[in-house]
């Protein structure tokens, strides 16, 4: 499988270390990377180049995703995104996939168990939604350098609360203690992978459902299943596609 890595940093760089390992194991160049974009060569780097590749993997930021998905689009490859704080644009880039007949799978977190946070969420918030007592809060910590808040992560997180939990009806990165609002702390912390918490409260007792990741492979791990899954389907996906939970 040769691979386009569009971002060669923090992930662009693990993705990179997981394949040349899984490659090391295997003792073939399965997890080929083919092509890597970053700044420097973004304007210089061509369609054809990227059509010399089955799939690309973009990790950039929020401000360059969409550029780069569209430009995967007019290669005609199937793109894996990981960057975050782009899904106010959701709608634009299906809407796009479907009419140029092209293939996105995007994820606010590529780890298994951060997916597994998620299913656990929404199960823990439907139970929730009959037990009034309890408030829901949420908190997540990253390093210090991240550029969007609340986390991707955290946001999806929060969405699924809301979808379910009928008392919450928004979402406030701040401390509100409203009792309709979803109060998200985000607390930015050096060299902080990623912490996601949330936490029913009530005057007895607590619940918590907590995911911490220890480092990055884990994200860049799940970036190259997802690549590995899309390589030969159609369409918008996300992680719930590539686990089963959508079934
Ligand atoms: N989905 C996940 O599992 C997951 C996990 C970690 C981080 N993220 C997200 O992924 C993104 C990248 O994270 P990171 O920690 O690697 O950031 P980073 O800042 O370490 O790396 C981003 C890289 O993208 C490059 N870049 C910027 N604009 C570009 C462009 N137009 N074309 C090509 N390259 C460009 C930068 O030069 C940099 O090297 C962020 O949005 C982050 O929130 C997602």
């Amino acid at each position: 499988m040769n691979i386009a890595l569009i971002g060669y940093g923090k992930m662009g760089k693990a993705i990179h270390e997981i394949a040349n390992q899984k490659n090391e194991q295997l003792g073939e160049n399965k997890y080929n990377i083919q092509l890597i974009v970053d700044i420097e060569n973004r304007a210089t780097t061509t369609l054809e180049d990227l059509r010399k590749c089955d799939v690309a993997i973009e990790f950039t930021s929020p401000h360059t995703a969409i550029e780069n998905i569209k430009w995967c689009f007019d290669a005609g490859i199937p793109v894996v995104v990981g960057s975050t704080g782009w899904l106010d644009k959701l709608d634009e880039i299906k809407a796009l996939a479907s009419s140029k007949n092209q293939t996105i799978l995007y994820s606010p977190n590529f780890s298994i168990g951060v997916n597994i946070f998620f299913e656990m969420n929404r199960q823990l918030a439907k139970i929730m939604n009959k037990y009034d007592a309890y408030d829901v809060e949420m908190e997540e910590i990253h390093h210090t350098e991240k550029k969007d808040a609340p986390s991707g992560t955290a946001l999806y997180t929060a969405l699924d609360v809301l979808k379910f939990v009928d008392r919450k009806v928004d979402w406030k990165n701040e401390p509100t203690n409203s009792e309709n609002t979803l109060d998200i702390i985000s607390l930015r912390e050096p060299n902080v992978p990623g912490t996601h918490t949330v936490t029913y409260k009530s005057d007895i007792d607590s619940i918590e459902l907590k995911h911490t990741a220890h480092n990055r492979k884990g994200f860049a791990g799940g970036a190259i299943v997802a690549a590995e899954w899309l390589v030969s389907k159609k369409g918008v996906y996300t992680m719930d596609d590539v686990l089963g939970f959508n079934q």
